[in-house]
């Protein structure tokens, strides 16, 4: 949600690296960009609406500068038009602000400043940091943005520049930010693939904290306290190939096909770290998954993982509705928040509820060093590398896998767990094949024209059922939803008219019966039936065949539902990397 990018450097082609590096961020948001650079002139800015990846910053000629900073932006307040795209500057063009969050006090600051006789150019809420920072200019540079950050209530990570300062300012609150240490130049970024072409070599912000840096230079504080904080250099793993998409179209396609390994990295974890994990829980007082959108269905199939393997009760709540549940929680409770990018803002805020009750808090991310990892007594990492497209599909299966494991751990049979999880990576890197690729894409092309689909699962398969329909949604547009199968019969049958596509997501355990029952009561209303299962059955007008793979058959029947996604959206005339409306990291709530 949002991207931030900046550079300073002792060569003075900044602007195209920073333009090249906020490409690589344009996951975060994509309705606007914009880029202010500095040199002997002063500040310089271009703000576009669209995509960044549309520009060529080798054609802009850009002049020379040793400084710049960069956006891309998910429009939260103020509209989707160049007036309200980042960089703000303040009147004279002096100071220059980029910014990922909210100041929900925006509106209080923003009369105090017209009263003052400050005049707003946009409707944003980041244009208020930057008049406010020249409101104390008379106190310098550095205290100006210490005594407006003071000031805010919200999520906040801002990147300035002076024109008449050879240093870039940073401070955090909330939203993420990250340093990069290059050669003779420091970066600072949303995410770490901005500048991973550049270095590998990071130093994490934290909240409350403020940096300074140069191009060979970095400088910690406290925003509380005002001391200086020493960071440890931390040498990240990913790779630039991580973090591109090769020889495939899209990000979404190759994350799909990373499954071919990834399912395995996920449970590739040290076992004294899972029984640590299985251990705490086994003595906690109660257990809630918490997480949002994708990690939010996962985070809900955990509950049936639970009751079945591990024979344990665990609740589920979405992140965004758990603080409602604060008073169940004790001393003794335990928090599992799951997130891909380990930033998203309602999770944060429920780590924050339980910690404040003195819960004890545990997370499964993708993202080393990201907030709700760095928030968590425990935080375990599934290793699927950069996920960038939008749509969640490898951090989800990854997710699936390790939780699953978790189970077994709790139910003391890790072997049986790790046993079962490497026949089901093996069964994953089967499914990927040419042919039942084309099989999937030729699904598509049938009901790509439908407007409305629905999915039922049931057991495991009711969460993947919604995360089918939240898959179908981004990716295609097409309106989707998804239902636990007994269901039906109280209200959504009523939608289902001659040729509705009805997606039958079967489980390989007792709950198949079931399932197909509910598939053959779809049918005789007129439903069209897609079977995902790992047997053919009469009632089905299309089958997908998947392998048998007991209770982890959601993570096998989520590939064809990634795929299917996928080939929907480009039917359709959609980018399936970029969704209408979306953001991959959400960090406001
Ligand atoms: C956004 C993304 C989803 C993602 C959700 C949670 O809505 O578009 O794909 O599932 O955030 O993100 P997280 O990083 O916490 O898993």
């Amino acid at each position: 949600m949002c991207g931030i990018f900046a550079c300073i450097s002792k060569d003075n082609k900044t602007a195209v690296k920073v333009i090249n590096g906020l490409k690589k961020l344009e996951y975060r948001g994509y309705d606007s960009w914009g880029i202010s650079y500095k040199n002997a002139n002063g500040i310089n800015v271009v703000k576009e609406v669209g995509k960044i990846s549309a520009f060529d910053p080798e054609e802009a000629n850009f002049a020379d500068s040793n400084v710049a900073i960069a956006h891309t932006r998910w429009a939260t307040h103020g509209g989707v038009e160049v007036r309200n795209a980042h960089p703000h500057l303040n009147k004279e063009n002096t100071i220059a602000v980029v910014h990922n969050g909210i100041i929900e006090n925006y509106i209080e600051l923003k009369n105090e400043l017209i009263k003052k006789g400050y005049e707003f150019k946009s409707d944003t809420d980041t244009e208020v940091i930057v008049q406010m920072i020249d409101s104390y200019m008379d106190f310098g540079f550095e205290k100006a943005i210490e005594k407006t950050v003071a000031r805010f209530e919200g999520r906040f990570a801002i990147v300035v520049i002076d024109k008449n300062a050879d240093e870039i300012i940073a401070c955090r609150r909330g939203s993420p930010l990250i340093l990069g240490v290059g050669k003779e130049e420091t970066f600072i970024a949303s995410d770490i693939p901005a500048f991973l072409s550049h270095t590998n070599v990071v130093n994490y912000i934290d909240d409350d904290e403020m940096v300074k840096i140069t191009s060979s230079e970095r400088h910690f504080y406290s925003l509380r306290t005002g001391d200086e904080i020493q960071k440890r250099d931390i040498q990240i793993e990913w790779n630039i190939e991580d973090a591109e998409k090769g020889d495939f179209t899209h990000f979404m396609l190759k994350e799909i096909f990373d499954q071919k390994e990834t399912v395995q990295r996920a449970v590739d974890q040290s076992d004294e770290e899972i029984m640590a994990v299985a251990e705490k829980i086994k003595k906690s007082k109660g257990v809630f998954f918490v997480g949002c959108g994708t990690a939010g269905k996962v985070a809900k199939a955990g509950e049936y993982f639970f009751a079945h393997v591990a024979k344990r009760h665990v609740n589920f709540a979405p992140a965004s509705e758990f603080p409602l549940f604060h008073n169940f929680l004790l001393p003794e409770t335990l928090v599992f928040a799951i997130s891909q990018s380990g930033e998203t803002a309602d999770v944060l805020e429920a780590l924050e509820v339980a910690q404040k009750a003195g819960s004890t808090v545990f997370s499964l991310t993708n993202v080393v060093g990201s907030s709700i990892a760095r928030k968590s007594d425990i935080s375990l990492f599934i290793k699927a590398g950069p996920e960038k497209a939008v749509a969640s599909t490898k951090a989800a299966t990854s997710q699936l896998a390790l939780l699953l494991l978790i189970a077994y751990a709790v139910a003391g049979k890790l072997e049986e767990g790790k046993k079962l999880l490497l026949e089901i990576s093996s069964n994953v890197n089967d499914l990927l094949n040419p042919r039942f690729v084309a099989h999937t894409e030729s699904v598509a092309k049938k009901i790509a024209h439908k407007d409305n689909l629905f999915i039922i699962g049931k057991g495991v398969n009711y969460p993947m059922a919604e995360e089918s329909a939240i898959k179908i949604q981004e990716v295609s547009q097409i309106h989707a939803e998804g239902f636990a199968g007994g269901e039906l019969k109280h209200g959504p049958i009523a939608m289902i008219e001659e040729g509705t596509p009805c997606l039958v997501l079967v489980g390989d355990d007792e709950s198949k019966q079931e399932i197909v029952s509910n598939a053959i009561e779809l049918k005789s209303r007129g439903a069209m039936i897609i079977g995902i299962a790992s047997e053919k059955h009469d009632c089905f007008d299309e089958f997908i065949r998947v392998p048998e793979s007991g209770v982890a058959s959601c993570i096998t029947n989520l590939i064809p539902i990634q795929l299917l996604s996928f080939y929907l959206g480009v039917e359709r005339g959609l980018d399936p990397d970029m969704p209408r409306n979306l953001a991959k990291s959400v960090t406001v709530k």
